[in-house]
């Protein structure tokens, strides 16, 4: 068992995640976003990949579909500052379509060529619950074939958690008018409902599991 922090050695990986040029995507990015929050969090939320404000500024979910994600997580009674965040690719993927640069979804190539720094972040933190973010995280997190519209919102088991959840992605959302952006607003704030519950269950689960501390001198002497 490693001695460090995991603190340390999660800076460790990202220090050399920042070096990466394992995919083409190293030469168009700015920054990479390696991901931000608390470490020892027991929940984890994966998205797709970074967006033009994610890449200027090196953080995820900053953008439009990262004010739409704090307000759910606002809804759920989830604090953004006490969970971990990332991506399952590092560097902004994009298309130019008439001289503008448009998102487009990270291919296979640059996804296998990604694994290893999820794979080290989620080791490290070892999370109780991960939370995909659309159909892209979901593929790499729970198993190949999501459909994200049939399979949101069940329970699944991950190589990297006992538990694992897919939801629908705010940027996918923030496509949506009227009434189709409520209902699928709502889901997303229900996923992360279920998904805060899943782990207040879990850590109840885990202390019941542990051994009791042997009594204290105080409580030993209180028992004669
Ligand atoms: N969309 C994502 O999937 N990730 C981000 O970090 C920002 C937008
Ligand atoms: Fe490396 Fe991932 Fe960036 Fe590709 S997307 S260069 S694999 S960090």
């Amino acid at each position: 068992m490693e001695e460090r922090p995991i603190e340390e050695r999660l800076r460790e990986v990202e220090q050399r995640a920042k070096q990466c040029t394992a995919c083409h995507l190293a030469t168009t990015r700015t920054q990479v976003v390696f991901g931000e929050g608390n470490p020892r969090s027991p929940l984890v939320l994966v998205g797709e990949g970074p967006g033009e404000q994610e890449d200027l500024t090196g953080r995820p979910f900053v953008g439009r579909a990262g004010a739409l994600l704090d307000r759910a997580l606002r809804e759920a009674g989830i604090g953004r500052q006490h969970v971990y965040i990332c991506n399952i690719i590092k560097c902004r993927a994009y298309t130019i379509e008439n001289g503008r640069a448009r998102n487009r979804p990270p291919n296979q190539e640059e996804i296998l060529a990604c694994a290893p720094w999820l794979d080290a972040q989620l080791t490290l933190i070892q999370p109780l619950v991960i939370v995909c973010l659309g159909g892209p995280a979901a593929s790499v997190i729970i198993h190949k074939n999501f459909r994200i519209m049939q399979e949101r919102g069940q329970w699944f088991t991950s190589r990297w958690a006992p538990a694992a959840i897919a939801t629908l992605h705010p940027a996918y959302i923030l496509r949506q008018a009227g009434p189709a952006f409520d209902k699928a607003y709502a889901l997303l704030v229900d996923d992360l409902k279920a998904a805060r519950a899943r782990v207040i269950e879990l850590k109840q689960q885990q202390r019941q599991q542990q051994p009791m501390p042997p009594p204290s001198e105080e409580q030993q002497l209180s028992l004669f």
